[in-house]
């Protein structure tokens, strides 16, 4: 590809040894790319803020819920660069006094994202909205950053990993699902790097071909700008379901336990993706083999909120 990716994240994050949680497990610990600017979502970043300066654009839009990730880490990338930033978060519920915000919204205030506030009902139209709000001047970066372009973040985070497993490849690679763009990078990645090493995606949302879907679009645009690269289809993303317990963003008793268990070790997960996540790896599901490797892709203001 010819486009220079941005250096946003402090990378290479460490992989760990978690035996002490279940043994066999190593945590590759991308909550630590940053503090505000921290998570997954950075790494997609890198790639997604470089195309917009390339194409000289002074602001950047994306969307998603009221205590987006996503949002927030592009909220906090732009403030950085210098570029502006426009928000549109998904809310049922207007909130109105600002000294009383939390988590990642407040971070998005405090950086000074322009934020407008859609219905779930408008959100559905979410791709026009985007492109209204990014105009001639802006650039338009989709929700959780999950195209082709975004995907990139996780091609060069597989090649990282696997320089950090060295002689020790683990016999999967798992990662919380929740627009697709992760794991679609990790399995792109795993498949040119270390093709017997499967990545496993666990649905915090939506079901297994939505993402599969998803991700099978990211990588025929991800082919786009680098024509080496693996052409993966809907059937070569796996994605386990199970795991959504009672929905988006709502916690169950079942992974209040799982928060508590990684709690007392130390292990801080989030509400929303990791500990869905980080759920099906303590069940030990057969799939993943008896080696894992999690992703720990952060999300802990979530927690904040
Ligand atoms: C903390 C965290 N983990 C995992 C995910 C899932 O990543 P993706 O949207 O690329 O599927 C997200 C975002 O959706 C996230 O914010």
């Amino acid at each position: 590809m010819n486009l220079t990716p941005l250096r946003l994240a402090q990378r290479p994050t460490p992989l760990e040894d978690w035996s002490a949680l279940l043994p066999g497990l190593r945590i590759k610990r991308d909550d630590l790319t940053g503090s505000t600017l921290s998570g997954n979502k950075v790494r997609k970043l890198e790639f997604l803020m470089a195309h917009a300066q390339a194409l000289g654009k002074s602001y950047v839009v994306t969307c998603g819920g009221l205590q987006s990730n996503h949002c927030r880490a592009t909220a906090v990338a732009a403030a950085q660069l210098g570029m502006g930033c426009k928000v549109l978060l998904r809310t049922a519920t207007v909130p109105q006094a600002w000294d009383a915000a939390t988590g990642n919204y407040r971070l998005m205030r405090a950086v000074g994202a322009d934020i407008e506030f859609v219905t779930p009902a408008e959100y559905q139209d979410r791709a026009r909205l985007l492109a209204a709000a990014a105009g001639t001047r802006g650039y338009a970066i989709p929700e959780g950053g999950s195209n082709g372009l975004g995907a990139f973040g996780y091609i060069t985070a597989a090649e990282e990993l696997a320089t950090q497993w060295g002689d020790d490849p683990p016999t999967s690679v798992v990662c919380a699902t929740g627009s697709g763009g992760t794991l679609a990078g990790l399995a792109i990645g795993l498949a040119k790097v270390a093709p017997s090493v499967p990545a496993w995606g666990v649905a915090v949302c939506d079901d297994a071909p939505t993402f599969q879907r998803i991700a099978a679009r990211a990588s025929a645009e991800a082919c786009e700008w680098d024509a080496s690269l693996p052409r993966l289809g809907e059937a070569d993303f796996n994605v386990l379901e199970g795991y959504v317990g009672r929905g988006y963003a709502q916690s169950s008793p079942e992974e209040q336990v799982t928060l508590m268990k990684a709690g007392r070790r130390g292990l801080v997960l989030d509400p929303v993706y990791t500990v869905k996540a980080f759920r099906a790896v303590l069940a030990q599901e057969p799939a993943f083999g008896s080696r894992p490797i999690f992703i720990h892709t952060g999300g802990l203001l979530g927690l904040m909120t």
